[in-house]
C-alpha cells in the first residue's frame, strides 16, 4: 500500500464530500477544544445547538475562567457525561494559570490537561496548529482496522496502539488537519459500524477488508465480561496477640498476598451456616465466634467481592490452636508488628487498619 496514496485519495474525498461544521471553519483552539470535548461522547447533531450556545455565554477562554461550575453544568444539562463540564473549567483555569491564558500547541502538553486524553489532544494539536499527529477515536479505529485488516481486539491498547503508530507514518504531513478531519468523516457517513457503503468509499482499492470481505468480523471487538460476583466469609482466627494469615496460592486473584481464614461461598454466611469441618470442629468445642464490623464490598476490574469479618479467638487453655492449625494450608500466626510489614489485598489491609485499633 502506498500511503501518500491513500492520504492523497482521503483529502480530495473530503473536500468534495465534507459536511460544513463551525469547528472546521476556524483555528481558534478554544472553539476547537470545546467541540472536541462536546463530541467525545455525543453525536454532532446532538452536539452543535450546545457547542453554539455555550459559545454565546462563554465566547472565549477569559470568560470561561470566571465562569460559576454552576452555571456551566446548567448549560451543560442534558448531554450527559458531566464530568466532561467539569473537567471543561478546571482545564480553562489550568492554562490561565500555567499558560497565561493560552493554549499550548504541542500534543504532548496539551495531553496533561485535565479532561484531555490522546483523540482530544492530537484533535487540538493538528486542527489548531497544524503538528502532524493522528487524532484517532472510536471512528478512526474502526477505519484503520479496516483498512489494515487488523483483526486484533479493538478494546486492547496494544491493538490501539499498533493503530496510532501506523496512522501517524501515513498523515500528511503539509494537511495534517484535513487529513484528521477526513478520516472522522470517513468514520462518520461511509465506513459506517454495521452497514460501511464500500461502493462510495474512496478508499475502497486500498482496502484489506474489503478486498476479503472482512467488514463484519473488522473491527474485532471482545465482550466486556459480566463481573464475576464472589462471596468471601473471613474468619480472623485469633491467639492472643497474633492472628492467623494464609498466603494465597497462585491460580486465583492475589496470588501471594496475605489474607485470613477464608470460607467462599455463594453467599455472605451467618454463624450457624458454616458448614466447613474444621470450623465446626473448633464451634463445637465451645470457642465463640463474633462478626466484626459490617460487610463490604469491594469492585475490582472483573470481580466483585462481597466480605463479611468474623473473629474467633483460641483459648489458651484449648489443646488445639497451633499444631491443629499448622496442618492445615498455609495458616501462620504473625503478630501485629509482622502483619503491617506484610503484602495483603486492600480488601484486608482495611479491615485490618479498624480491626487493629480495636486489638
Ligand atoms: N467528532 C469528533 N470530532 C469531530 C469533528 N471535528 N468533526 C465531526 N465530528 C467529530
Ligand atoms: Fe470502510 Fe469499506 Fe471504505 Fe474499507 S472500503 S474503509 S470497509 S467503507
Amino acid at each position: 500500500m502506498n500511503h501518500p496514496d491513500l492520504s492523497t485519495a482521503l483529502i480530495t474525498w473530503y473536500s468534495q464530500n465534507k459536511r460544513n461544521l463551525p469547528w472546521r471553519e476556524t483555528k481558534d483552539p478554544y472553539r476547537i477544544w470545546l467541540s472536541e470535548i462536546i463530541l467525545q461522547q455525543t453525536r454532532v447533531n446532538q452536539g452543535l445547538p450546545y457547542y453554539l450556545n455555550f459559545l454565546k455565554k462563554y465566547p472565549n477562554l477569559e470568560s470561561l475562567v470566571c465562569a460559576d461550575e454552576k452555571e456551566v453544568l446548567r448549560l451543560w444539562q442534558g448531554l450527559g457525561y458531566y464530568s466532561r463540564a467539569r473537567n471543561l473549567l478546571a482545564c480553562a483555569r489550568v492554562i490561565k494559570t500555567q499558560y497565561n491564558g493560552k493554549f499550548p500547541s504541542a500534543s504532548e502538553a496539551l495531553l496533561k490537561l485535565p479532561g484531555i486524553g490522546p483523540y482530544t489532544a492530537a484533535a487540538i494539536a493538528s486542527f489548531a496548529f497544524n503538528e502532524p499527529v493522528a487524532a484517532i477515536d472510536g471512528n478512526g479505529l474502526r477505519v484503520f482496522s479496516r483498512i489494515f485488516g487488523i483483526r486484533d481486539d479493538i478494546r486492547a491498547i496494544s491493538t490501539i496502539n499498533t493503530i496510532r503508530a501506523l496512522a501517524n507514518e501515513m498523515i500528511s504531513k503539509s494537511l495534517p488537519n484535513i487529513f484528521n478531519q477526513a478520516v472522522m468523516e470517513i468514520g462518520a457517513t461511509v465506513c459506517l459500524p454495521a452497514n460501511p457503503e464500500c461502493m462510495d468509499c474512496p478508499l475502497q482499492n486500498r482496502c484489506i477488508s474489503f478486498a476479503n470481505s472482512w467488514q463484519k468480523e473488522i473491527p474485532y471487538k471482545s465482550k466486556v465480561k459480566k463481573p464475576r460476583d464472589r462471596y468471601f466469609n473471613y474468619i480472623i482466627i485469633r491467639d492472643r496477640q497474633k492472628i492467623s494469615l494464609n498466603k494465597r496460592k497462585t491460580g486465583d486473584i492475589w496470588q501471594g498476598l496475605f489474607d485470613f481464614y477464608l470460607i467462599e461461598k455463594t453467599k455472605l454466611l451467618d454463624p450457624d451456616e458454616f458448614e466447613d469441618p474444621f470450623l465446626v470442629d473448633l464451634l463445637q468445642r465451645g470457642i465463640s465466634i463474633c462478626k466484626i464490623g459490617n460487610d463490604h464490598k469491594h469492585i475490582l476490574s472483573h470481580q466483585r467481592i462481597y466480605s463479611r469479618f468474623y473473629e474467633l479467638s483460641l483459648n489458651p487453655d484449648t489443646a488445639l490452636k497451633r499444631i491443629t492449625l499448622s496442618k492445615r494450608n498455609a495458616l501462620r500466626f504473625y503478630s501485629i508488628e509482622e502483619i503491617v510489614n506484610l503484602p495483603k489485598p486492600v480488601l484486608v489491609d482495611n479491615f485490618l487498619k479498624s480491626y487493629f485499633k480495636s486489638f
